[in-house]
């Protein structure tokens, strides 16, 4: 418990502390207005106590200051009640303001991390990490600052004036059951958490793998397997609820129930010894009732709201675990303190014996060496798995190479800042993901401030224009989640007139028309041409005649270069490019 209490101070509370004054003020007075709450529960049943004891003794007093210190007693526990309220609305605020700061960086932390991590995350299990941590986190805080500590002072001082007033034998018997019940409930929280873990899981793994079950929709379809899917889900669901059945009965059973036990025979001692006491004329009615009030109060308290807030703190920290999991993962790439700002032009790009793998056991560029010079043409092809796109992602810095460099004008790419270098990159990727949302917005992604013109003439370009006259929605046309309305054909276009928008410096082009007919393939490969003139271009291509000419064509197999030069010259080395070359060619004459 302590470990939890270390860690909402030292990762969670600068959430919080926002660096707005206003958040801070309404964080200082709600903890000052949980010191007056302490203060109020002490005094009020004292107050009560002197009550009873002014209308038993009603000979020794008058009338009228009686009925003032019942009212007066009525008044505090009616700022009592006012204060608690108060200090609820003002920490509400600060708590939800610290709910945006830490999903806000979470989401900001997970867009930093490798794209390995995004490969092999799942997206499901993620957003439910995140939704439990966004109830997790106010709920943690409450607890620790709004009722576990300050139970515990207000326990302390009870004690003490309890003692200070009945007799010190009273004070140790309630700080007695407190440490005693304290002890119970970290014990029995501690041994409850590993069930609260375990239905966490069952419930990760579930909407992951419904997440997943969704996403492919349509191959459940193709493979009629909507049957076997209900049944994996229904198994998932019944782990789940197994798992969620054994955490409520332990929470329950062994954590509440334990807990009140522990109160209830303490009580009932308590009032006996009491009892006992009033009955031998050790103690007036007044003395009772009051001492017994005082008792009650923070035992049932503990009851009401220690426990649970004990648990919720418990609960917190596994619900938080995941989050503070992702959080602890350091982003792979980073940028160097005085990165340099790539500037716009064509560049001259050399991978400088570059050898890379993606999981240190496979490699899969292996000394790899080859120059793009200042608005050129160069084109990569070879078998697929050879790692051409692996080379586009490394002129991304999604990874670092494993070994050499990669130059961009003599300038090692690990040298500039991430933004500037990935502004000056287009790429038309081998796999298009679109947004959830509306053609228009998709092509203009990235590019807030462009024209209407400026999205037409890209249209133009990239040769969707007849296709979004036929819309009857036009531009405004939802593509669906991840752009699954859309032919492959036509989010590959929607890619073509991003990049027509973008202009950069260098353009890659992987497999940029491999889902086109052979017609629009070659109009937009005449579009891409003149985009790119003048311009460092890179064309990933599995159809040689898309790369004919380029200035440079390098083979790539197994990781490796195998050949490179101009068409005409790779023609004459006769070797594997002139063997596919002539492979290509037949089938096209078929
Ligand atoms: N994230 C990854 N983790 C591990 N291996 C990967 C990853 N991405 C690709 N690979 C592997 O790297 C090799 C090259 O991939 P890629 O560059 O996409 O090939 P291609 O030449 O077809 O574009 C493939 O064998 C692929 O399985
Ligand atoms: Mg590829």
């Amino acid at each position: 418990m302590s470990r939890a209490i270390w860690i909402v101070v030292k990762q969670l509370f600068p959430y919080v502390w926002d660096k707005d004054w206003r958040m801070r003020a309404r964080l200082l007075l709600s903890f000052l207005l949980v010191a007056c709450a302490i203060a109020l529960n002490i005094i009020i049943p004292l107050a009560f106590g002197y009550t009873i004891q002014k209308i038993t003794t009603i000979g020794g007093s008058s009338k009228s200051l009686i009925l003032f210190i019942i009212g007066g007693y009525g008044l505090l526990w009616t700022i009592s009640a006012l204060i608690t309220q108060l200090r609820d609305v003002c920490i509400f605020s600060v708590l939800e303001h610290g709910v945006h700061r830490l999903s806000l960086s979470l989401f900001d932390h997970l867009h930093n991390l490798s794209l390995n991590f995004h490969l092999t995350a799942k997206t499901g299990a993620i957003i439910q990490a995140l939704d439990r941590a966004q109830r997790a986190f106010p709920d943690m805080f409450w607890a620790i600052f709004l009722y576990v500590i300050p139970s515990c002072v207000e326990i302390i001082l009870a004690s003490i004036t309890f003692g200070y007033l009945y007799g010190f034998g009273y004070g140790f018997v309630l700080f007695f059951v407190f440490v005693l019940y304290c002890g119970y409930m970290l014990y029995a929280v501690e041994w409850a958490s590993g069930f609260q873990r375990g239905y966490n899981d069952a419930q990760s793994k579930t909407s992951a793998w419904i997440a997943d079950s969704l996403t492919n929709f349509e191959t459940i379809k193709y493979f009629s397997s909507q049957k076997y899917e209900h049944l994996s889900c229904e198994q998932l669901l019944l782990e789940r609820e197994t798992a969620a059945t054994r955490r409520w009965t332990t929470t329950f059973i062994g954590v509440y129930g334990g807990g009140s036990v522990i109160i209830g025979i303490s009580l009932l001692i308590f009032t006996l010894a009491l009892g006992y006491k009033a009955l031998y004329g050790k103690l007036t009615v007044g003395e009772f009732v009051a001492i017994h009030a005082y008792f009650l109060q923070f035992t049932s308290s503990l009851i009401d709201s220690f426990a649970y807030m004990v648990r919720k703190i418990r609960e917190g920290l596994v619900d938080m675990e995941y989050v503070m999991r992702i959080f602890a993962i350091k982003p792979d790439i980073i940028e160097k303190p005085l990165a340099l700002c790539m500037i716009k032009q064509a560049p001259h790009i050399e991978f400088c014996n570059v050898s890379f793998s993606y999981d240190n056991q496979r490699m899969i560029l292996d000394d790899v060496s080859f120059d793009i010079p200042a608005g050129k043409t160069v084109a990569l092809i070879g078998s697929t798995g050879s790692g051409k796109s692996t080379i586009g992602r490394l002129l991304f810095r999604f990874f670092d190479v494993t070994n050499g460099a990669i130059l961009f004008d003599g300038k090692d790419i690990r040298d500039f800042s991430l933004d500037s270098l990935r502004c000056g990159i287009g790429i038309i990727p081998q796999d298009v993901t679109l947004f959830d949302t509306t053609l228009y917005e998709n092509i203009r992604y990235g590019h807030l401030n462009v024209s209407p013109i400026d999205v037409e003439y890209a249209v133009h370009c990239a040769l969707l224009k007849d296709f979004i006259d036929r819309l009857p929605q036009g531009y405004q046309t939802l593509v669906g989640s991840r752009g699954l309305a859309l032919s492959g054909g036509e989010k590959q276009r929607v890619a073509i007139a991003r990049v027509f928008l973008k202009r950069p410096s260098l353009y890659i082009f992987d497999e940029a028309t491999s889902a086109l007919d052979t017609y629009t393939q070659q109009m937009i490969q005449k579009n891409l041409c003149e985009l790119s003139t003048g311009n460092t271009t890179l064309i990933i291509a599995h159809r040689l005649s898309t790369v004919v000419h380029a200035d440079k064509i390098i083979v790539l197999q197994n990781g490796k270069i195998i050949e490179q030069g101009s068409h005409t010259e790779l023609l004459g080395y006769n070797g594997y490019y002139a063997s596919m070359w002539q492979q290509q060619q037949t089938l096209f004459l078929k």
